[in-house]
């Protein structure tokens, strides 16, 4: 299975959600490769703790400066999550003729490929999602970037690429007290069917500032055990707003 992560907007929490998928993931006993093609903004080194271990990067199995195994380094985060590092640069990039051969190869690998799309709808995103067999959109819960999901999802139409989506962030007390749109509006906006929902979690946010992955027990991993379940075609409920 060959999914991207996307979204249109950026920082909405796409490398948060790829990361978190994937740990979840391997925690069902899943071998998970991550892909980072956000070039020239890489950040899934870093979140994952490869830090400066990484020799080799996307660019460098294009350009056949490496195998593609010497590419993929394995998370100390997170056993069985592995992650090929993004191009320095946007040059690094290959054609989605290219993505869609390197991906399809490794899939063979890998119970789950995740790719991790940069923001916006241009050469990025047509390259991340070139390989793709379903997406995953990520929206907060702010009309802009529910906009932008819808948007994205028309080119996936286009693309003939499944989809679903997760909004991330969502703050409860604002959305009671009628100060941010509640989850209805999101979805009327986006019109994309939900996977799953992620709270604003301050763990979430100390975890990628440091590189450390989240404690097993704060909300969002709860959040994304379940939308992992989902992934896998487990029927989990999504529960109520309290
Ligand atoms: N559920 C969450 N709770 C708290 N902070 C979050 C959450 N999701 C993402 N963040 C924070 O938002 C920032 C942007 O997330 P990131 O995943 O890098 O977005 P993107 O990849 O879409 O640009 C990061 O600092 C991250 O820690
Ligand atoms: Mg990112």
């Amino acid at each position: 299975m060959i999914a991207v992560v996307t979204s249109g907007k950026g920082g909405v929490g796409k490398s948060t959600v790829s990361v978190g998928l994937a740990c979840a993931l391997a925690s069902r006993g899943q071998r998970v490769l991550v892909i980072d093609t956000d070039a020239g903004l890489r950040s899934l080194d870093w979140m994952l703790s490869i830090g400066d271990r990484a020799v080799c990067d996307l660019s460098d199995i294009f350009s056949r400066r490496c195998e593609p195994s010497a590419a993929i380094y394995e998370s100390p985060l997170c056993q069985n999550v592995f992650v090929i590092p993004a191009p320095p640069t946007l040059e690094g990039l290959a054609s989605p003729a290219e993505m869609q051969y390197l991906c399809r190869g490794l899939a063979e690998h890998y119970d789950t490929v995740l790719i991790d799309c940069p923001a916006g709808i241009g050469r990025g995103f047509r390259l991340a999602t070139s390989a793709a067999d379903r997406a995953i959109l990520v929206t907060t819960p702010d009309r802009v970037a529910a906009r932008d999901v819808y948007v994205a999802s028309t080119l996936l139409d286009r693309l003939d690429i499944s989809y679903k989506m997760i909004v991330n962030r969502l703050r409860v007390k604002p959305v009671l007290k009628g100060a941010m749109p509640d989850l209805d509006e999101i979805m009327d906006i986006a019109q994309v069917p939900l996977l799953g929902v992620i709270p604003e979690d301050e763990a979430v946010t100390i975890s990628t500032a440091n590189g450390t992955r989240f404690p097993k027990k704060c909300p969002a991993s709860a959040a994304f055990d379940n939308i992992a379940a989902r992934f896998l075609g487990e029927n989990v409920p999504l529960g109520k707003l309290k």
